[in-house]
């Protein structure tokens, strides 16, 4: 049957069939008790916001539950694909008997029922092979499969011109049992696995055509999807709303029609690497992959952990009367602004009595859920299907690695700030020997630290905030975009196209209500790039446009390859990229942009400025490491329920030497007091 007929078909039929799977926030309604039982996940498509260390959506205010960014709005971002992660006996078999005159020759085909039917049809694509090779042959090398997970596919250059004339080494052909084990035989055999290898190509072939097919189609999906979304977001009201709802709908059925058609195939006998990750991509379908009774269950129970979060509020400390205190914006400027040891006791202790206690008992069934969504997705745990985003066998090990190498500096910070809240507090609240009160250090989670005025080295030598001098200068929102083009164009980077200063939202529009978490959206056409931002003027949001441009150039740099290549190589990828520009907004560029008119170039500022990106920057990773450590190890069942909060703080104490303020229980959950562990979405990135 011919693609486009079955996918329409299939999407008609799921419409009418499907339960719908889609959560979509409600648009805020002056009913709040009916809101809070309508809390909805909404699943978001090529749009990167900046707010990743956020505690909670910035949109929040208008209880609207939008994640603060992009693999949060997808949800765990699982990936696809067999155990993948220790494979090489598994794979070493099988290539064997495909050498192999006495095994199941047939053992070479795609197993879809009607790929050879569809595949043999000529698509329009098909007529222009230089487009196909501009979009499919210029993939850079990071898209390789580098260590031991695929050896056995690996393009190894010395293998290549021993198959001669027989191979097209673009193809991949290469392996070195399979050769060593020809190399061994006869002519007549050598004359066999040319026959076969003919048809390898033949199929390989096939399947390159298909993935074209799959890639304009999902390109084309991809655009209408995020063409609702930034309807709704930028225009908030109930018809955007519902169309936002349907184009999302449309959207997942699509990807789901992906899945199925192309989880079957056998990706053993693929050696194209490009077409191999293509596949394996596709194939990914995370939570989808559950049946939708387990499905239904696996939602139901992160919305109602959601609506615990979301509705947790507290009471003013020593006001019992004044009990609608929300994280976000109260708590949140209590813990940067208060220095009353007692008042930020009750913050933090409250706030977990209410946030994170209560959905215990829903966090251990949604682990048993998780696990089951990475089963069916051929993973033995969701662990391993975490860290499988990031291409690695070794990656919790690898992490633990670079935390060794951060360490030493984390601990001279850890030191100096002890001394300095021992200096505030006293000592008999804070011991020069033992772990850091995690109450006083500005943050709810102390995953930053907001207490520069107690800890800056050099007093008075900060030029952190030019927002003063930005707004004498008659910086305007257009203005900073401009000039944060500039420095993105100054390095040989592209300037934004005419779509992007045509399209973009740079300031709050006035006539109609918008989500103002900043965002950058890839439209999935190569044409259409743009952000979205309540932009301020202040030096913030200046930080901010540059690290939301960093996210257009890395989609402008990745447009030519196929849709399911252009995003980040790895989840942290996308952020890593703007958070490293971000890094070189330094009091000396400021300077340049006259900014700052006075000398900072001296080491007191130099310190203060690397003092401050480190309280933001360095003593997040112990907290990230923590929290992902924490759930891998739950997931596989390392940590069981009886041991889940104490196993938080061991690691919170191994990691960062950071101590909860008051004695814990396994009453308490307090993880469960953090967005990300609610909604289920990943933290390392
Ligand atoms: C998982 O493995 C089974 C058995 O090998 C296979 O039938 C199924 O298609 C695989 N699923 C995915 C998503 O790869
Ligand atoms: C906002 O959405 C409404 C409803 O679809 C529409 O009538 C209106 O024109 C939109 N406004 C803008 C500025 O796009
Ligand atoms: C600037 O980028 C172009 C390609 O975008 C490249 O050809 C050129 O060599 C680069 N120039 C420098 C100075 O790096």
């Amino acid at each position: 049957m011919n693609f486009k007929v079955t996918l329409s078909l299939f999407l008609a039929i799921s419409l009418v069939n499907c339960d719908p799977q889609l959560d979509i926030p409600n648009v805020q309604t002056t009913d709040e008790s009916k809101e809070k039982n309508g809390i909805k996940v909404l699943v978001l498509p090529n749009s990167y916001t900046n707010d990743k260390f956020d505690d909670q959506p910035k949109s929040d205010s208008n209880n609207n539950r939008f994640d603060s960014d992009r693999s949060q709005r997808y949800g765990p971002p699982y990936s696809s694909n067999e155990n993948d992660e220790y494979p090489q006996n598994i794979r070493d078999n099988e290539r064997l008997r495909y050498g192999d005159p006495n095994s199941n020759r047939d053992n070479f085909k795609f197993p879809q029922n009607d790929f050879n039917e569809r595949s043999q049809q000529s698509y329009p694509v098909n007529n222009n092979n230089n487009n196909n090779e501009q979009r499919y042959g210029n993939v850079e090398p990071r898209y390789r499969y580098e260590n031991n997970q695929r050896n056995g596919y690996n393009v190894n250059e010395q293998y290549d011109d021993r198959y001669g004339n027989n191979f097209n080494s673009n193809y991949g052909f290469v392996n070195n049992q399979n050769y060593n084990y020809n190399n061994n035989y006869n002519d007549y055999q050598n004359l066999y696995d040319i026959e076969n290898e003919k048809r390898i190509r033949l199929e390989t072939e096939k399947l390159r055509q298909l993935l074209i097919e799959i890639d304009k189609k999902h390109s084309s999906e991809c655009t209408l999807n995020v063409a609702a979304q930034w309807n709704f977001e930028t225009n908030v009201n109930e018809a955007t709303q519902l169309e936002a709802l349907t184009a999302q709908q449309r959207y997942s059925d699509f990807m789901r029609y992906i899945f199925d058609q192309t989880k079957s195939i056998d990706q053993n006998y693929i050696f194209d690497e490009k077409l191999y990750r293509q596949l394996k991509l596709l194939k990914s379908a995370g939570p989808a992959a559950l049946p939708a009774d387990q499905l239904d269950r696996y939602n139901r129970i992160i919305n109602d952990m959601l609506t615990i979060y979301n509705g947790a509020t507290i009471c003013a400390y020593e006001q019992p009367f004044q009990c609608s205190l929300r994280l976000q914006p109260h708590l949140r400027d209590i813990m940067v602004k208060s220095r009353d040891w007692d008042e930020l006791t009750w913050v933090w202790t409250e706030w977990r009595r209410k946030a994170g206690k209560p959905m215990r008992d829903l966090f251990e069934q949604l682990v048993d859920l998780t696990n089951d969504a990475a089963k069916y997705n051929n993973f033995s745990n969701a662990a391993d299907y975490f860290s499988s985003q990031f291409d690695s066998p070794n990656f919790r090990y690898e992490m633990e690695n670079v935390w060794q190498e951060i360490l030493p500096l984390y601990e001279l910070i850890h030191a100096y700030v002890r001394r300095k809240l021992r200096e505030f507090y006293g000592p008999d609240k804070i011991n020069r020997n033992a772990p850091l009160p995690a109450h006083i250090l500005g943050n709810m989670y102390a995953q930053t630290w907001n207490i520069l005025d107690l800890t800056i080295p050099y007093p008075g030598r900060t030029y952190l905030d030019v927002t003063p001098t930005m707004r004498a200068q008659g910086y305007n929102p257009l203005i900073m975009f401009q000039i944060a083009e500039e420095f993105f164009v100054s390095m040989n980077m592209s300037a934004m196209p005419p779509e992007f200063w045509a399209h973009s939202i740079l300031e709050e529009p006035v006539d109609r209500p918008i989500l103002c978490q900043p965002s950058a959206w890839d439209f999935c056409n190569g044409i259409d790039y743009r952000i979205k931002m309540c932009t301020d003027v202040t030096h913030k949001d200046f930080i901010t446009v540059h690290h939301e441009l960093a996210h257009i150039q890395y989609f402008l740099n990745y447009r030519n390859n196929p849709k399911i290549f252009r995003d980040g190589s790895n989840p942290g990828f996308h952020d890593a990229i703007g958070d490293a520009i971000t890094l070189s907004l330094t009091p000396k560029h400021l300077q340049g942009l006259g900014l700052i008119q006075k000398s900072v170039d001296d080491t007191a500022h130099d310190i203060n400025f690397l003092f401050t990106l480190a309280m933001d920057k360095v003593v997040f990773l112990p907290y990230a490491l923590a929290l992902e450590q924490w759930r891998y190890d739950i997931y596989t069942k390392k940590i069981r329920k009886e041991q889940f909060n104490c196993h938080w703080w061991l690691l919170r104490e191994q990691y960062g030497g950071i101590k909860p303020p008051v004695l814990r229980s396994e009453f308490d959950f307090d993880p469960g007091a953090k967005y990300h562990i609610p909604a289920n979405v990943p933290y390392m990135k």
